[in-house]
């Protein structure tokens, strides 16, 4: 693949980021008290974004513009340009100055039929744009409950890591368990550091630096379990849906990620 910085042996920084997923909610008053309230409070040693809806792209990128918080969308086109209808392209995202993309997330995996195959394109297409995606993953309940969450999660991160090859340094991961999202049922701790620990030694199996990727647990987050979560050895902080609509509990989930 081409990427705009692209240099074998390249990584991202491993670090602490707590990021927000809008999702389909907002308004333009409400996401103005939002997004100014966290360009008031700035994390000090935490990486912090907003993925936000497109319409809201151009507020988001004016109300933080100049702050420490990144903001960038919840998915991108897997094609480069075209006649693809309603899709927006992540050289369009880039362009506009995204910083981040979620590529993958369960919702548009399970309510939009993205495949394995396509999440890793859209990823691929990400950096080539000079964004770093968010790869979500992770297993249903079902999946869970069968003892199969290592083959589901290991086939949705084996499809990134065969397209992407020593790009992959450059994305961030989310591990997100299905039966977690929205649900107010988060893994525990221990359940979201084995798994973390799992993705991890699979990246290292494909001769990537895993020690420099960052892994963000998602899935019911919120200020109460945020803690340990976070303190768990391969949790590298947070994607927070529904927390992250809230000023003062987003606030706070950020407050308890360590700081590097
Ligand atoms: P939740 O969503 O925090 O509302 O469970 C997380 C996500 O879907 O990214």
């Amino acid at each position: 693949m081409t990427t705009a910085t692209p240099e074998a042996g390249e990584s991202a920084l491993r670090q602490t980021m707590v990021v927000g997923n809008w999702k389909m909610h907002g308004a333009l008053q409400a996401n103005a008290d939002l997004l100014r309230s966290l360009r008031a409070a700035p994390p000090a040693g935490c990486a912090v974004s907003v993925c936000v809806p497109f319409p809201y792209l151009a507020q988001a990128r004016e109300l933080l513009a100049g702050s420490q918080v990144a903001w960038g969308a919840q998915d991108c086109s897997m094609h480069e340009q075209g006649a693809y209808t309603g899709e927006v392209s992540a050289r369009m995202l880039g362009d506009f100055g995204c910083r981040h993309v979620l590529v993958g997330h369960s919702e548009r995996r399970r309510l939009h039929g993205e495949s394995d195959a396509m999440v890793a394109a859209k990823a691929e297409r990400a950096l080539e744009c000079g964004l770093t995606p968010i790869v979500c993953l992770g297993e249903t309940l079902e999946q869970r409950e069968g003892g199969q969450t290592e083959a589901a999660i290991g086939l949705q991160l084996d499809a990134v890591l065969h397209l992407l090859g020593a790009h992959a340094a450059r994305m961030v991961l989310a591990y997100e368990p299905v039966w977690a999202i929205g649900s107010g049922r988060s893994a525990s701790a221990e359940q979201a550091q084995q798994v973390h620990a799992l993705l991890r030694a699979r990246v290292a199996r494909h001769g990537i630096d895993a020690q420099s990727l960052s892994i963000l647990y998602g899935g019911s987050v919120n200020p109460a379990n945020a803690g340990d979560l976070f303190a768990q050895p391969d949790v590298d902080g947070g994607l927070i849906g529904g927390a992250s609509l809230q000023a003062a509990d987003f606030q706070s989930i950020i407050e308890s990620a360590p700081r590097h």
